[in-house]
Parts: structure tokens; sequence; C-alpha cells
């Protein structure tokens, strides 16, 4: 794991001006807002999407959301993230951001589960990815899936992640420990996979 330099959450005039609109084929990512707080409670009021992230509480709560949203309303980058919203057909149908982990930056993301199986989640991670290497000065992004999550895994196989290790991971909603299977992304390996159709292979683990 290679070590990333501290200051790479410079600040982003358009995505904290609310301006940012990252325009996919099918999704848009924009910044998250307090209006978000029915859909991101209707995605993440769902065992099944909860407890394949780390960090979120089950139950999940409308309070939870409203809570989430006034933190990234109020913060944004400055605490540490650049959360977004994916807005489909006018709907925002789940959330992907870029997290600092101290000594790595993460990806993570969910889909609410009626729009599973669509691509929105590959699409919408390679958007942010995006963003990450141009704006933020990244090396490199890491993810991490549960060993039992294998449609994540395989959303970061075609972005271009590769393995690195299994550690254990706490899962908050599930409160206990929970293998996880690291992958990193690599700068120069991102911009080879957009070029490749064939892009995707998962590498070892
Ligand atoms: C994982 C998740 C983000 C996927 O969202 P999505 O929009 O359905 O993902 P996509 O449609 O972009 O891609 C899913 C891929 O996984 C594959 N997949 C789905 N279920 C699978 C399974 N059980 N085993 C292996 N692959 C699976 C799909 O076939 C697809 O791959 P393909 O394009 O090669 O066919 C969504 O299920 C989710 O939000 N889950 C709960 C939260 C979560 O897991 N967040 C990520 C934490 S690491």
């Amino acid at each position: 794991m290679s070590a990333v330099p501290r200051q790479i959450f410079p600040p982003q005039p358009a995505y904290d001006a609310g301006t940012l609109a990252l325009e996919g084929a099918r999704v848009t990512l924009r910044r998250p807002t307090i209006s978000d707080a029915p859909d991101v409670f209707a995605g993440m009021n769902d065992f099944d999407v909860v407890k394949n992230l780390s960090r979120a509480p089950w139950p999940y709560t409308l309070h939870d959301a409203v809570t989430w949203l006034e933190g990234v309303e109020n913060g944004g980058p400055h605490r540490g993230a650049y959360p977004f919203a994916i807005v489909t057909g006018g709907r925002q149908v789940g959330t992907v951001g870029i997290s600092d982990h101290g000594e790595t930056v993460e990806l993570g993301y969910w889909i609410g589960r009626a729009f599973w199986g669509r691509g929105f989640a590959t699409e919408a991670a390679r958007l942010a990815v995006g963003f990450a290497f141009a704006h933020l000065k990244l090396e490199e992004l890491e993810a991490g899936h549960f060993v039992d999550n294998a449609a994540s895994g395989r959303v970061l196989a075609k972005l271009g992640f590769i393995y690195t290790r299994t550690v254990a991971r706490f899962s908050k909603a599930r409160d206990c420990d929970v293998d996880c299977r690291m992958m990193i992304l690599p700068r120069e390996r991102f911009a080879a996979v957009q070029n490749d159709s064939e892009g995707g292979t998962d590498h070892g683990g």
C-alpha cells in the first residue's frame, strides 16, 4: 500500500458552489442536497444495501439520511469526502463518493435495490473515479467489498481495480467484522481500461 500525500483534497470550486454536474450516458452525478433525504432513505432502508457498507447504521432512518445530508451541505470536501448523488430520470437512485481514509483514499457507492442490474453503479463509479483522478491529484484509489458481495467486486473489476489483500473490516449494520477484499486502481490503469472495451478482468484474489 503506497502512502498518499496529505494535501489530497484541495478545495474544488465547482463542487463547493454546488454547480458540479458530471454527465454520463444515463446517470448524472451532482452534489447531494437535503432535498435528497426521502430518496436516500428509500434506498438505504434495506438491509441488503446497508449490510454491504461499513459505516452505515441499521436500522437506517429518515433522520440518518437528514443528518448525513446536513453534514454534506455544511462540510462536504473539507470533512475529507466528495460525495455525489447519482441521478437518473430526475430521481436520486444512489450515492457514490471519494473519501479520505487516512493512508488511502477510497471509493464507495450504493444503488437502491429497484435500480440494480442496469449498469448504474458502474457508470456512476466511473464518473466519480474520473473526477478523483482529474481533480484530486491522486496516483491511486482503493476500494473494498465484503466477500459475500460479488456484485460490487464485479463493478470494481469492470473499472480496472486489482485485488490486493483480504482484511477484516467492521460492518456497523452487521455489528461484526467481515472479510473484505481490498482492491486498488492506479491512475494509469484507469486511463488504459477506459480505452479497452475488454477491460474489467479481476486479477487474483
Ligand atoms: C453492488 C451494487 C452497487 C451494484 O449496483 P448495480 O447498479 O446493480 O451494478 P451494475 O449494474 O453497474 O453492475 C453489476 C455487475 O455485477 C454483476 N452481478 C450482479 N450480481 C452478481 C452476483 N451475485 N455475483 C457476481 N456478479 C454479480 C452484474 O452482472 C454486473 O456485471 P456485468 O455488467 O458484467 O453483467 C448494488 O447491488 C448495491 O448498491 N448493493 C448494496 C450496497 C453495496 O454493495 N455497495 C458497495 C459496497 S463495496
